[in-house]
């Protein structure tokens, strides 16, 4: 849902830029190309420049967004051809709309796909995906303007941007579902119109989206498959970061003391304080229920825990978030290797707790932007209230999502090792208790290397990691990824680690531990040098500063 930085490397980029003046190298900071995805050779400049992906008809030209520098408010380069506006949930009058933006890729291997991305809430704008995690215009909390984003999930696949359900963000109407199922309804009666706007029947559907959007997602895949309309809802894959799978005892209450010792300091809790909470996982049955369930392969299906946080001596993920914001009152749930101060955060949701310094503004309130992306003009909010405060729909881990990994080609869930809102261990147990191609969990604890390609560091506003980036496992055409250094939003934290997670979604690799480059950039002489561990030609380290 929400935000922050890398800390180890932001540290040293903030590091190295303070210092700017005296550093005597380049620092390119890079203009958006015409489009995302790398030219080709002999293809020429001009060509591209007139030639749009999109047919341009009396459907689609009003949903044109002007995407030359300076025609959006604050965004200096130029972010291509993209299209945004409302459009109807079905065919009814005065039926309700939702708000997308919409990016055709030049990426060749993308010609048959639309990939659409999710945030979750339930109620909370993928506008925020869209600006702060995996468009092509990025605007992070802290940093000072919009940069042109080389992780741009455009240059791999069309990318659509959806709000929804109907109460979120720029959609019109009134909140009317109280069930996944209604949403679900709701959002393929959008697409099929976006489809038919567009000229898009027949593609491939990929979707991707993190945290409430882990229970839109599965039902949202189910309902396509059970459409049985490959026209329009050909879905093929699916990936769900950090999602809301499964009941909040198993993702918060559980496995939240072991989380706690893993990076006590980052909690920094008194030595009375985590006796208390040891003393509580034991009697409330946590500590027998993790170690009985988190097994590879599972001992046999897991019960609903007879305590959650329901019980008040039971209710340890409150009471520890409670203590930890006294010993750090900047602590982040999203993202717990974070320290004071608040930082600024264009769309208000910096942390824990929403926070506009005096004279800023909201990027998706300004007027001048809602007109320069076809929104209405009214008020935004990154998160609304009054969206699917009931959700009759069962936990999409008890039902939907194994018969959905089983329809489909690729079905992913990745956890930022950081996150606190949801834990990844809870994730794990979630996938243990899972029947599907037949059988039961994971059969070996996920241990194979996620590796992320090295890379040329273009700027310092756009850094992400390279290297052995966390742990994997598939089994039975379902991956599970366990993301280090990165908080809830992964494609915030770790763009580089989401672009490889997404090249693999789109079937573009085989593998996530496979050592190649990414499919967009050339081949280099890099990698195995790296990998022996003599950084001999590594560039940032000659850029960092020893003032003491
Ligand atoms: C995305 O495309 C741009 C423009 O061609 C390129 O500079 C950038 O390196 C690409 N990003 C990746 C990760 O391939
Ligand atoms: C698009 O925006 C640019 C920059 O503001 C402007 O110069 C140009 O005239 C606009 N194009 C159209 C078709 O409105
Ligand atoms: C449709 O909208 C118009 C104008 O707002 C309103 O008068 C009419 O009652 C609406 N019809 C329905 C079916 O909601
Ligand atoms: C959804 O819930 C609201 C509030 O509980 C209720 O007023 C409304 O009738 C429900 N809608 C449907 C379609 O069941
Ligand atoms: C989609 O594919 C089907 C089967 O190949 C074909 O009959 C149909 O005409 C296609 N639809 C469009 C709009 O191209
Ligand atoms: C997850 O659970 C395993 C098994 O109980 C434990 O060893 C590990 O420390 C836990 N990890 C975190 C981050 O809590
Ligand atoms: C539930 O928690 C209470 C303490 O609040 C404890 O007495 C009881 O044994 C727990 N139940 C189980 C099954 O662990
Ligand atoms: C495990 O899955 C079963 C359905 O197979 C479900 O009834 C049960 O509630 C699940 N357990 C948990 C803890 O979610
Ligand atoms: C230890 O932490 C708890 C929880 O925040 C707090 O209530 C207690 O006062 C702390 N003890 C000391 C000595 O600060
Ligand atoms: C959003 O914009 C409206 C209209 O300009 C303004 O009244 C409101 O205070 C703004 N909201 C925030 C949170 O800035
Ligand atoms: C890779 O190494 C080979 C042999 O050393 C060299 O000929 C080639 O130019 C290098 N390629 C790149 C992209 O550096």
């Amino acid at each position: 849902m929400r935000f922050l930085s890398l800390l180890a490397l932001g540290g040293l980029a903030s590091f190295a830029s303070a210092r700017s003046a005296r550093y005597s190298g380049k620092n390119i900071e890079l203009p958006r190309p015409r489009h995302g995805y790398p030219m080709q050779p002999g293809q020429a400049q001009a060509k591209r420049e007139t030639k749009k992906i999109i047919a341009q008809n009396e459907k689609t030209a009003k949903f044109a967004v002007n995407g030359s520098a300076g025609a959006i408010p604050d965004i200096d380069f130029d972010i291509g051809e993209s299209y945004a506006g409302l459009l109807p949930i079905s065919s009814a009058p005065n039926a309700s709309e939702l708000y997308f933006w919409f990016f055709p890729s030049e990426n060749p291997d993308a010609s048959d796909e639309i990939t659409i991305w999710l945030n979750g809430g339930p109620g909370c704008s993928s506008l925020e995906g869209f600006l702060q995690e995996n468009g092509p215009i990025l605007w992070q909390y802290g940093t000072y303007k919009p940069v042109y984003n080389p992780w741009t999930w455009v240059n791999l696949t069309n990318m659509v941007w959806v709000e929804q359900p109907v109460g979120t963000g720029f959609t019109q109407g009134t909140p009317t579902a109280n069930s996944t199922e209604e949403a679900a309804q709701q959002f393929l009666g959008f697409l099929k119109n976006f489809i038919d706007t567009f000229g898009l029947c027949n593609r491939t559907i990929y979707i991707a989206g993190e945290s409430y959007a882990g229970k839109y997602i599965p039902y949202f895949a189910d309902a396509m498959l059970q459409a049985d309309d490959k026209e329009y809802y050909d879905v093929k894959g699916i990936m769900i970061y950090d999602p809301s799978v499964a009941a909040d005892v198993l993702l918060q209450e559980v496995p939240a003391v072991p989380f706690v010792d893993t990076w006590a300091g980052l909690f920094n809790l008194n030595q009375t304080f985590m006796d208390d909470i040891h003393n509580r996982a034991d009697e409330c049955g946590y500590t027998e229920y993790l170690d009985t369930y988190l097994a590879f392969p599972p001992s046999g299906k897991l019960p609903l825990p007879a305590n959650n946080s329901k019980v008040p001596a039971c209710s340890l993920w409150n009471d520890i978030t409670n203590a930890v914001l006294l010993t750090n009152p900047c602590f982040d749930i999203y993202q717990v290797a974070t320290t004071c101060p608040i930082l600024w955060d264009v769309l208000g949701f910096p942390g824990s707790i929403p926070y506009l310094p005096d004279g800023a503004t909201i990027y998706f309130n300004r007027t001048e932007v809602q007109k320069a992306i076809n929104a209405p003009i009214q008020e935004w909010e990154e998160c609304s209230n009054g969206v699917l405060d009931t959700d009759t729909s069962l936990d999409s881990s008890i039902v939907v999502l194994p018969r959905v990994i089983d329809a489909l080609d690729r079905t992913m869930i990745v956890h930022g090792d950081l996150d606190w809102i949801l834990l990844g261990n809870g994730s794990l147990l979630t996938i243990q208790n899972m029947t599907w191609g037949g059988i039961q969990g994971f059969q070996e604890a996920p241990s194979d290397e996620f590796y992320v390609p090295y890379h040329d560091e273009v700027s310092l506003s756009t850094l992400s990691a390279a290297g052995i980036m966390g742990t994997t496992r598939t089994e039975r055409k379902f991956t599970w990824v366990s993301q280090s250094l990165s908080g809830h939003m992964v494609p915030q934290y770790q763009p580089s680690s989401a672009y490889r997670q997404l090249e693999f979604l789109l079937g573009r690799i085989d593998s996530l531990s496979e050592k190649g480059t990414f499919t967009t950039t050339p081949a280099t002489n890099g990698t195995t040098k790296r990998d022996v561990g003599i950084m001999s030609e590594r560039s940032l380290f000659d850029r960092v500063e020893k003032w003491v």
